[in-house]
């Protein structure tokens, strides 16, 4: 299942105290049914609150998102929450794993928001903490696992639901090289066997080349990236080295 992804001409600032934050400045944005994007940019530069925007969880100031062509502006409380839940995977930077719960019942949990046999649901979420090596580790609290063993969780409860779209920040950064490539090999064979339209925020320009496309977010707006053959070449006036600049300001595993 694949849904595709537009941003036209968003805008989004945050006050603070006094003083306005302008992060984005007229974002637009196509991504087709299927595809899969790689979101790159330096620190600060925007990815994470256009993530957060396009999963519905803020809200733009001007402009529109639209999913699968509807704008997410029109949909009522009721089906927002329905396409949190089924619709997209979101995989957070920063895990946001629900501390009281153990690591199958975090994955677990929006099979279990929608009502699902809590069975089946568990058989899935074994499935998936299988396919990450965790196996061994699906009765431990988060504050039991380590930083990675907590990513790893927190994607598997992102591909609970099979989403048709994937909103992923970061979900290697917190990954050994080794494990790294292998939560990105799952991300390029759910991409590749069931058409998930995948947005991929990294600061590992060696992922961002694995991608269809590499969009660049500078100064609030997003330029086009070509990835021909594995080298990077510029369009729209974006550069090699700012794919490189990118990938040093972070912590991505492969690096
Ligand atoms: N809730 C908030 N209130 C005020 N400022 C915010 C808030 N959230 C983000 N910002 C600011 O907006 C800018 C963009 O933040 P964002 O988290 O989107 O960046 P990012 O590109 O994801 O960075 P990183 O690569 O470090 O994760 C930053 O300058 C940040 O300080
Ligand atoms: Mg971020």
């Amino acid at each position: 299942m694949s849904i595709s992804v537009e941003a036209r001409n968003v805008h989004k600032s945050y006050r603070d105290g006094a003083r306005t934050v302008k992060v984005l400045h007229g974002v637009d944005l196509t991504v087709a049914p299927g595809e899969m994007v790689a979101v790159v940019g330096p620190s600060g530069s925007g990815k994470s609150t256009l993530l957060h925007l396009i999963g519905a969880l803020d809200t733009v100031d001007d402009g529109e998102i639209l999913l699968g062509g509807e704008s997410l502006a029109r949909l009522d409380r009721r089906r927002l929450a329905a396409y949190r839940n089924r619709t997209m995977g979101f995989v957070f930077q920063f895990h946001q794993l629900l501390p009281d719960f153990d690591a199958r019942e975090n994955v677990m949990m929006p099979g279990r928001i929608a009502g699902q046999d809590p069975n089946a649901v568990a058989g899935r979420a074994d499935a998936l903490l299988e396919e990450v090596g965790l196996s061994e580790r699906r009765d431990h609290f988060p504050s039991q696992l380590s930083g990675g063993e907590r990513q790893r969780v927190a994607i598997c409860r992102a591909l609970l639901m099979s989403p048709p779209l994937l909103l992923a920040d970061e979900p290697t950064g917190n990954l050994d090289p080794k494990s790294a490539q292998q939560v990105f090999g799952l991300l390029l064979d759910l991409q590749r066997r069931h058409g998930t339209t995948t947005l991929l925020v990294t600061h590992n320009p060696a992922l961002a080349q694995r991608c269809g496309r590499i969009l660049y977010l500078d100064e609030g707006v997003l330029r086009g990236m070509s990835a021909d053959d594995g080298k990077l070449g510029p369009t729209h006036g974006a550069s090699t080295s700012a794919v490189a600049r990118a990938g040093q300001t972070a912590s991505d595993g492969l690096r």
